[in-house]
Formats: C-alpha cells, structure tokens, sequence
C-alpha cells in the first residue's frame, strides 16, 4: 500500500467507510444524493431527488431545484469571505507569462461578459459557441454563459472550420467567441478567427463574433459584426445578478464522436451536473482548502469542463490552466510549471506520459516536485510501463495515482480509486464511485455476476452527472445507449473484473477511436476521406501507436483507372485534417482493389483490424466474404 501524505486529512479515510457509503449510496441513492446536493447552494432546494426511467431514456435529477452554476462557482466563495483566495492561474505558452485572478475579480470579469452577452440581446436558452485556445477568456466566457442562462458549445480550439460550421449550425448559434490567433508552443499563429470567418460566410444563424486579442496576428474584423472583446468590456458593468434557473436547464453541450453518424451534441444540464463534478473533484482527488491543483487537460473536452473549471471552481479550489504544450520550450515543462506553482494535484493523460517518458528522466529531475501529492490519469487505460515512471519518477513513490475512467456522456468520473484508501493496481481503475453500480454484461446482454467478469461494461442505475439527450434528437440518445440492453446505459467500453471486484477497461467495442485519448469516429474519418476527389471508398480501424495510444489505419480503394501514388497519399491525409483538424491525423494508408465485404455490401472491420494488428494467423471465418481473394491482396501489401 502507498503512503499518502495526507492520509490522516483525507476525505475518505478508510476502506470501511468507502464500502459503508458505497453501499448505502445504492441502496438508497436518492437519500445519499439529497444529503450530497447540500455541497452547492440552491435558490431554492429540491424536494424531488432523481426521476429515471431507462426503458424512455428520461433523466432528471433535483428537478424542482433551482441553481445557478456561476453563482457557485464565484459568488458564493466570495460571500463566504474567500474573495481574495487565487482561483485561476494562468500559465501562458512562456515560461515568463502567468496571471492570477481571485474570485472577486474572476466574478467582475464574468459579470462584465455576461453583460456583453446581454447587451448583444443574447438570453437564457441561447446557444453560444466557443471557438478559443486555453486563454482566461475562455473560463470566463463560459461561466459568463452559465451566469445569464445562455447555453455553451465549446469547439477544441484545433478543429477545423468545416467541423465548426456542421457544430454551429446544429445549434444554431447566434454569436461565436474567438480570439485573434492561437499560440501554442512554436505555433503562434494558429488561423482561430480566419477560421471563424470560413464558416461565417454563409451561415444563417450567427449574428454576432466576439474577438479576444491574444496575439498580433492581423485579421479582418467586419463592422457591426466583429467585435472587439476587449473594447466591449470597457464600458460593460461589472454587476450582473446570476439567473434562476431550473436545475434541469441546459449548462452546456458538447460534440462527442460516436460510431455512426455525425458527432452527438451531448447536453448536460444544471443542477445534478454542478453537485457531481463538484462532489467528484473534492472526493477523488482529495482536494484540500490550500491545495494547488492542475489539470493538463484542453477545455474543448469534457475533462477540462468538469475538472479544470466546474468541478474545481464550484469546490473553491485553485485551478492550474496551461496554454501551451508538454514539449515547450523542451520536455521539462510540465514539471517547472509544478515547481513554480507549488502544485499539489496533476491530472493529465497516458498519452503525454508516454511522450515525455521517451526523453528520458533528467527533464523530470531537473524540477523540484515535492508539493505533489496525488497524480490523476484519464483518457485511456495507463500502462505497466508509464504507469511506474509516473509513480516513481514523476511522483517520487509518494504519489497515489487516480486511474479515473469516464466518459463525455458521464459528466464526471464514475470509476477511480480513492487515494488514502484503495490499493493500487497499475492499469485498473479500481472501483466505482458512491452511487455508480457498474455491471458486465455478456452478448446476450445478461449481467455476469460472478467475478472474475469479462464483457461489455454497463451502469445499472443513474447519477446526477449523467448526459440528459442528443441535443435535438431524443431518439438517438436513446439508441445509442439505452436500446441494446434494456434498463441499462451502456457504455460502449468492455471491461473486466478481477476476483477482487476491480474494473480494468480494455477499450472501446464499437468503431470509435481514442487516439491520444481523443475520441473519433470512423464514419467520420471515412467521410472525410471520401472527400478526396480519387477516392472510391475508404476504411478506418485502429492500430497499437506507441505515443498515441490508437494510431489510424486507412484502407482506401481509388476509382477506377487512378493509380495510387504519394501525392494522393498527402492529399488525403491532408483533406482529414482539414476536415476534421490535425489531431485526426492517419498514420498508415493502404491502397487496396477493394474491401472485405459481405455479400450484403457491409465490410467486415474485424478482418481489417486483424491486419492492421498483424494477426494474421487469426483472421476468423472469412466465407462470408462476397470476395475471399481480396484478403491475400491485403495481407500482401499490408503497411
Ligand atoms: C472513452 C471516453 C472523460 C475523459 C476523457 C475521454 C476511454 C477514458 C479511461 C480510463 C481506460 C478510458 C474509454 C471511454 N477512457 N478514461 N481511465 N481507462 N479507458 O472522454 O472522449 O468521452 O472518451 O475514453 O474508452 O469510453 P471521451
């Protein structure tokens, strides 16, 4: 067992009381989350705990409540006397570059912002989209949005324009906030309000671009159309009273990748969403009242909206936002940024651990990191082997690591170990969260009940934090998690459990990727690539990578008469990221006569994936194929 520092402090102290509670907490979940929704400050309490039902895909929880998430993210913190304790540090993409605000001003720069928003006749119910680097501006736009009711779709800062238009244009948006220019590492002129502008051209919907000026990058700002955050700001009050809002209004929506299809808006609403990423920031990272915390985390993705802005800032916590990257200006900056914050909590991914690993430990060494107390891991199940760097070199072998598993549609983390209390097993995140009753499931979709369980992995009841819908399509929330097996959200990961009831996910049964542990779908890519004008057809699947986690593998078939060549092969490659962004970057491209199909047309993935894999002696039945001989093509020719 790992000596915690501060396990005399910790919230949960022992294994005892972590069973205790995780027991009542199933048994009575709706006593447990009332007693648990007392954390937050209502303007009017819920009487009404949780009303669920699988079987329509209805979720509501505190549904009588009414709440504001900024209020509880500032204002309350301030009322209780902390106004002038650090909420936010901002490291910028230099070393030399750093602002703090407190709570109080945090609150006057999203009380004046929400003003802005205000004052550009934007309301409650609005959806805004934010297009921005991790810069303050964006914590604040998004609490603005929170404050006035309005509703927030935040676009990762390195998607495309054609993925912001298809997200903008689901939404209908009115205004999108952006900044000049992004800068990350050596990159100081990524195109964010060029971008913007691609997509403004012709859209229908949005009236309105804010600009933060970041860098000096020239763009055109259109008159009465563009507008300048910072001279918006100079006559904005910094007085804006919070809105009342029902507990299941929307906070926010984000784009998530499924296995069909377009990306899914996933909602979130108010009220269960504020007290679980709340409750589980404080929990399993065992925030402390002084504690530093950071989060390497880009707020485009649900880990920084849960764990670098709602659940920290709702805790009165100190949250750590980075703009830059791990390798800049070399491979030691994750670690001076902990030495020159004093950071006691790191939560980052296995992805970046893998690549700082590879350079050696002197960048680690070269740092004093002693405030550590806890390191986090998300994203991806963490390996052996960066598993014990992160544990001994990283953390000194004084450091708990949290293998936290979640998901965009979880809202927060649902399966962690607990610092002081669970004993570690390197690649398993141990144990459900109070309230989360995971089950494996066979094919037939019956619950294995006895352990060791190997299957798809399943939560059997609800959890304030869970997505309520698709944003404008009810139905495909509900087929995509609800229809397969009846009375349980399933999550689209397979998972075991080892004969003392811990879970170690083994990844993703269905067609999406995790590659550096963002999430995409094949359709998508597949799409993406059909856009190439040779292109006849195309197939995605995934592939070991030794940094990223999942690299991806492109099966292509040219139209008849085009000859594969390495200009189309840049030019697809090329078309995905311009399509999608650079991180849907592909690895390999195979140039093929044709795909494994059945005779019905559908192509059969599991053979591709095997020889992507290189399992070729395990290809499975392939008579179904309409053409057999098209796998020795592919087997010969494999990349
Ligand atoms: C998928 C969700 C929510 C965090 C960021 C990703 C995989 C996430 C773990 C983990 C093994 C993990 C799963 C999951 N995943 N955390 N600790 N161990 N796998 O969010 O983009 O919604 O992806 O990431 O496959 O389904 P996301």
């Amino acid at each position: 067992m790992i000596k915690y520092k501060n396990i005399k402090n910790a919230h949960i102290k022992s294994d005892l009381i972590y069973r205790d509670l995780y027991e009542t907490s199933i048994k009575d979940s709706d006593l447990f989350w009332k007693k648990i929704s007392n954390r937050v400050d209502w303007f009017m309490k819920p009487k009404k705990i949780s009303d669920v039902d699988f079987k329509t895909a209805k979720i509501k929880w505190f549904q009588d409540g009414q709440i504001n998430a900024s209020y509880n993210c500032l204002d309350r913190h301030i009322n209780n006397g902390y106004g002038d304790k650090v909420a936010l540090i901002w490291e910028g993409n230099n070393p030399d570059h750093d602002k703090k605000f407190t709570y109080k001003q945090l609150l006057c720069e999203v009380s004046k912002f929400a003003n802005v928003l205000k004052s550009h006749n934007i309301k409650k119910g609005d959806r805004v989209c934010i297009y921005m680097q991790m810069i303050p501006e964006l914590t604040i736009a998004m609490l603005a949005c929170a404050r006035i009711g309005a509703i927030h779709s935040i676009v990762f800062g390195a998607f495309s324009s054609d993925s912001l238009r298809d997200r903008i244009n689901d939404l209908n948006c009115k205004v999108v906030i952006t900044q000049d220019s992004g800068v990350r590492g050596t990159k100081i002129d990524i195109p964010m309000k060029c971008n913007v502008d691609k997509v403004i051209k012709n859209s229908e919907c949005v009236q309105k671009v804010f600009v933060v000026k970041r860098t000096d990058f020239k763009i055109h700002m259109k008159n009465q159309f563009d507008f300048w955050w910072h001279k918006e700001m100079n006559c904005a009050s910094n007085i804006c009273e919070p809105e009342i809002m029902n507990s299941e209004d929307p906070l926010f929506i984000l784009y998530t990748s499924g296995s069909t299809g377009t990306p899914k808006g996933v909602l979130h609403t108010t009220g269960g969403y504020i007290v679980y990423s709340s409750y589980t920031h404080e929990i399993i990272f065992d925030y402390q009242p002084d504690d530093i915390y950071w989060c390497t985390a880009d707020i485009g993705w649900i880990t920084g909206h849960s764990y670098i802005v709602y659940g920290p800032l709702s805790n009165r916590a100190t949250t750590v936002m980075y703009e830059g990257v791990p390798n800049y200006p070399d491979f030691g900056r994750f670690w001076q940024i902990i030495q020159k914050h004093k950071v006691n909590i790191f939560y980052t991914a296995p992805t970046a651990l893998r690549a700082l690993m590879k350079e050696g430990n002197a960048y680690v060494e070269k740092w004093d990191r002693s405030s550590l107390k806890l390191l986090g891991s998300v994203g991806e199940t963490i390996k052996k082997p960066e598993w014990e760097w992160y544990y001994k070199i990283v953390g000194e072998e004084k450091c708990p690591i949290v293998d936290t598993w979640w998901q965009t549609e979880t809202g927060g983390i649902l399966i962690s170990p607990l610092a002081a209390t669970t004993k570690l097993k390197p690649g398993s995140a141990t144990k459900p969260f109070f309230g989360i009753n995971p089950v494996i499931l066979n094919e037939k979709g019956e619950e294995i009940k006895e352990n060791p369980a190997e299957g798809l992995l399943a939560i059997k009841n609800s959890w304030p934090g869970q997505m309520r819908t698709v944003y404008g399509n009810h139905d495909r929330f509900f087929d995509t998690y609800f229809s397969q097996f009846s009375g349980y959200y399933f999550t689209g990961d397979g998972a075991k459990r080892d004969k003392d009831g811990y879970y170690w996910i083994t990844g993703r049964v269905d067609d999406v990727l995790n590659v550096s542990g963002h999430r995409l779908g094949t359709a998508e890519i597949e799409g993406a690539i059909g856009q190439y004008k040779d292109v006849a057809e195309a197939a995605i699947v995934g592939f070991p990578h030794e940094i990223k986690g999942e690299g991806i593998y492109a099966y292509v078939t040219l139209m008849t008469g085009i000859k594969p060549n390495l200009k189309i092969e840049e030019g697809i490659i090329n078309k995905v990221r311009e399509v999608i962004g650079p991180h849907a970057n592909i690895d390999k491209i195979q140039f093929s006569i044709g795909l494994p199909k059945t005779r019905s047309g559908k192509i059969m993935r599991r053979i591709l994936r095997k020889i992507a894999h290189n399992k070729l002696n395990d290809l499975g039945d392939i008579s179904t194929l309409a053409d057999p001989t098209i796998v020795e093509q592919l087997i010969k020719y494999r990349k």
